[in-house]
């Protein structure tokens, strides 16, 4: 249980994020991310904006001429997390008077300009599209008044700017390919928050993933809020697409052959993904994963419920029987595939039957990780508007635990499954718990620990599978793999 909930808790913890590159003489920017890996990425493309500025990192909030927070609204708590620490910032600004603080992100993008009215610390505020106009507003910060932009756009991806990486291992990397959802899931505020989608230049997104490598880099995760839904045909957005050109659509570029083109272009460096929305995944990208060793077995698959009366209310464009079907096809593809699932209990009208349809198709999968809420309202959604958010707390309470345990339950037994297996791993740092041990994730994106012995941060080594917790698997290495 203890472990499920960590991995709830750090989704909405927030990081102090810091780069190794430090100019001589510069402003001194804090920035904090809270929420998905999309505003982790979008905080490096906000330093790098930032560091033409003059403004270098620091992890000590109290030296800050510039305090940034990257926020979430995906549930009330995430919110109220941000909040609380902007009282923190406030206790600092009491002695560090010149200090600005800003408001980046999904909240940002929600509240608008009454950030301004409900925060009086705040001097700026900008959505998720408009990072590159930070410079003019900053100077009007400077010049003593508040500044807000939160428009959303049609065609921003920020593909020409090359993220400053924070907090980095220095071994994988995030890089961006669509922005925004379209997908309207009638409980979700980010398409309120991060606009319609739209899909990034391959060529942007390969010349990325160079720099990367010649950087040493080993893994990439391409990021979208539905990566199955990339479409590349030009510009502009995925809604648009049956109005472009024959030529335009002719040659236009799926997700399927982006992952094709990235495997191809860079086979000694691992590609996954994330998030993969089930009605716009394609078995195309299921072969294309089979065909190259180095595109990782693992795929985040969001259901939320195993009740095709709650995937209705959703807005979720599959039934129960077709989720069952893909995973049917995922698995005949490939045996060893990792899934995860994202789980919502206690939506609007959920009734303990439905309930047991969650459990249940839970036990049809037996997925290798989870990550499980209780519903929250989001103000502005449909369900927000239009739906009565019936389920008693209390029920909700027990509807997760019984969730959560039920995930240890299958991650446990997933973990079991690769014991005295001898597993490819990428060293991405040193075990939390033991100084001694390295931490790794294998193709399934299970994390391994074993001692460091000779091996180095990036190798990929051989290890074999000797002992596993519900999360954690441990052993030993037996040689490096040949993927150095
Ligand atoms: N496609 C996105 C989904 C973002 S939201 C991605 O890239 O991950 C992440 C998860 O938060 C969702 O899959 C859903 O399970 C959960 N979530 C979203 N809105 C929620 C709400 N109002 N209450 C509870 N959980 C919610
Ligand atoms: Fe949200 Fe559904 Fe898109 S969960 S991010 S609206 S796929």
């Amino acid at each position: 249980m203890e472990n499920v909930e960590k991995v709830i808790d750090e989704k909405i913890q927030g990081k102090a994020l810091v780069t190794e590159n430090k100019k001589e003489n510069s402003k001194k920017l804090f920035i904090e991310s809270y929420g998905c890996q999309m505003n982790m990425n979008d905080s490096e493309i906000v330093a790098a904006i930032l560091d033409k500025e003059g403004y270098n990192t620091t992890q000590i909030l109290e030296e800050a001429d510039l305090v940034l927070v990257n926020t979430c609204s995906i549930r009330e708590k995430a919110e109220t997390t941000v909040r609380n620490r902007l009282k923190k910032y406030n206790a600092v600004k009491k002695v560090n008077k010149n200090m600005k603080v800003g408001v980046l992100g999904c909240m940002a993008e929600r509240l608008k300009e009454k950030f301004l009215e409900e925060e009086k610390i705040v001097d700026l505020v900008v959505g998720p599209d408009a990072y590159k106009d930070l410079p003019n507003l900053l100077e009007e910060v400077y010049e003593g008044r508040d500044a807000v932009n939160v428009i959303l756009s049609k065609d921003e991806t920020y593909g020409d700017v090359a993220p400053v990486r924070l907090n980095s291992n220095g071994v994988s990397a995030f890089v961006s390919i669509t922005r925004g959802c379209d997908n309207m899931c009638t409980f979700c505020v980010v398409p309120f928050t991060r606009g319609r989608e739209r899909s990034r230049d391959p060529k942007s997104i390969l010349e990325e993933i160079r720099q990367m490598v010649d950087k040493n880099f080993k893994e990439i995760t391409l990021l979208g809020q539905n990566v199955d839904s990339y479409l590349w045909y030009g510009g502009g957005l995925k809604k648009d697409f049956k109005k472009a050109s024959e030529i335009a659509q002719a040659t236009a570029v799926d997700f399927a052959q982006l992952l094709d083109m990235c495997a191809t272009e860079f086979p000694k460096t691992r590609f996954r993904f994330s998030t993969s929305n089930p009605q716009d995944m394609s078995l195309d990208v299921i072969y294309t994963m089979a065909k190259h060793k180095n595109i990782c077995k693992y795929i985040h698959l969001p259901v939320q419920s195993g009740s095709n009366k709650m995937l209705k209310a959703m807005n979720r464009q599959h039934t129960r029987e077709e989720y069952m079907e893909l995973v049917d096809n995922i698995f005949k593809i490939i045996p060893e595939m990792a899934l995860s699932q994202d789980m919502i209990v206690g939506f609007c009208g959920e009734t303990e039957e439905d309930h047991r349809d969650t459990l249940d198709l839970m036990e049809y999968v037996k997925y290798d990780f989870g990550f499980m809420f209780a519903y929250s309202e989001r103000p502005g959604t449909l369900a927000g508007k239009k739906m009565d958010d019936d389920v008693p707390q209390a029920i909700k309470k027990r509807r997760l635990q019984e969730v959560i345990a039920l995930q240890q339950k299958h991650s446990l037994y997933r973990t079991q499954q690769h014991l005295g297996k001898i597993e490819e791993v990428l060293i991405e740092g040193t075990s939390k718990k033991n100084p001694n041990e390295w931490k790794g994730r294998n193709t399934q994106n299970t994390v391994i620990v074993f001692p460091k012995e000779h091996y180095k941060l990036g190798d990929f080594v051989n290890v074999k599978v000797e002992d596993c917790t519900s999360a954690t698997l441990k052993g030993t290495a037996v040689g490096y793999s040949d993927n150095n």
